[in-house]
């Protein structure tokens, strides 16, 4: 047994609120391990609106480079034990970091996703969306105003986008259990979220190969890979309801 049995017995209402980490079975870098993307760009370069601004070409490469990454890597245990969690629980509601997609891709129906989605653009002016159509040369414009098309993700120093953080705060409210998996725990606000489970006095459970600034605060910290971790924990989570 993982994890206290009546916690699990009792859980209806679940959230996942996920990083990097969940996505690495997968294949795709994580930020800030030594092999992550941050040892090799540096976010000032790439992950703001000045970096896109001065040089755009540059920075639409980077994310279709990444684009691309994400379009080839298929869910992993991981993120599918979440999808089968919704059939044990009356409602998950998923909360990611991630801009890669594979959440919903695998099938959970409720993600929120807080900072945004390297499968969305939209003009850095009007705000209207953008449908990649593959034949672009560089950075497209908008058919609307000609302004140019960014990526669709949060940058360093822009906000939540605002009905994603209102659902993500109301689900941890309104939630038994919380659990917090493969994120540093480290980016604000999205890092808060955990932090005010606690103070909720929901059940924190947290999963990741290693300690996170969070870890100590958990009400239990089950050290291993998203991808084992996960599937394990979703037929313990059953049998205790049966
Ligand atoms: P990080 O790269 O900061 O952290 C990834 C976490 O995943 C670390 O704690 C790892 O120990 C853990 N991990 C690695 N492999 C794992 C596995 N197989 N299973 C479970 N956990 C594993 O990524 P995030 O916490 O997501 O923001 O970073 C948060 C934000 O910082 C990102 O959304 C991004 C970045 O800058 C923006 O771009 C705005
Ligand atoms: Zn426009």
């Amino acid at each position: 047994m993982i994890a206290a049995s009546e916690v699990l017995a009792n859980a209806s209402r679940v959230v996942v609120f996920t990083g990097a980490g969940i996505s690495q079975e997968s294949g795709i870098a994580t930020f800030r391990s030594p092999d992550g993307i941050w040892a090799k760009f540096k976010p000032e370069e790439l992950a703001n609106i000045n970096a896109f601004m001065a040089n755009p070409e540059r920075v639409w490469e980077w994310y279709e480079y990444r684009r691309n990454v994400v379009e080839d890597a298929v869910p992993n245990p991981g993120h599918l034990a979440i999808v089968e969690l919704e059939k044990i629980v009356d409602r998950v509601d998923v909360i990611t970091q991630n801009v890669d997609g594979l959440h919903t891709r695998a099938g959970s129906s409720r993600v929120y996703e807080l900072h945004g989605s390297l499968l969305k653009h939209r003009c850095l002016d009007c705000e209207t969306p953008y449908e990649i159509s593959g034949d672009e040369e560089g950075v497209p414009h908008c058919p609307k105003c000609g302004g140019l098309i960014r990526p669709g993700v949060v940058w360093f120093g822009e906000d939540l986008p605002e009905y994603e953080w209102e659902r993500a705060v109301d689900a941890t409210i309104n939630c038994d259990l919380f659990l917090s998996i493969g994120t540093s725990t480290i980016v604000y606000p999205a890092a808060q979220l955990p932090f005010m489970a606690v103070r909720e006095g929901k059940y924190v459970i947290e999963i990741n190969p290693e300690r996170t600034d969070f870890t100590r605060y958990a009400d239990l910290y089950i050290e291993g890979k998203s991808g084992e971790v996960l599937p394990k924990f979703i037929e313990e989570l059953r049998n205790a309801k049966k």
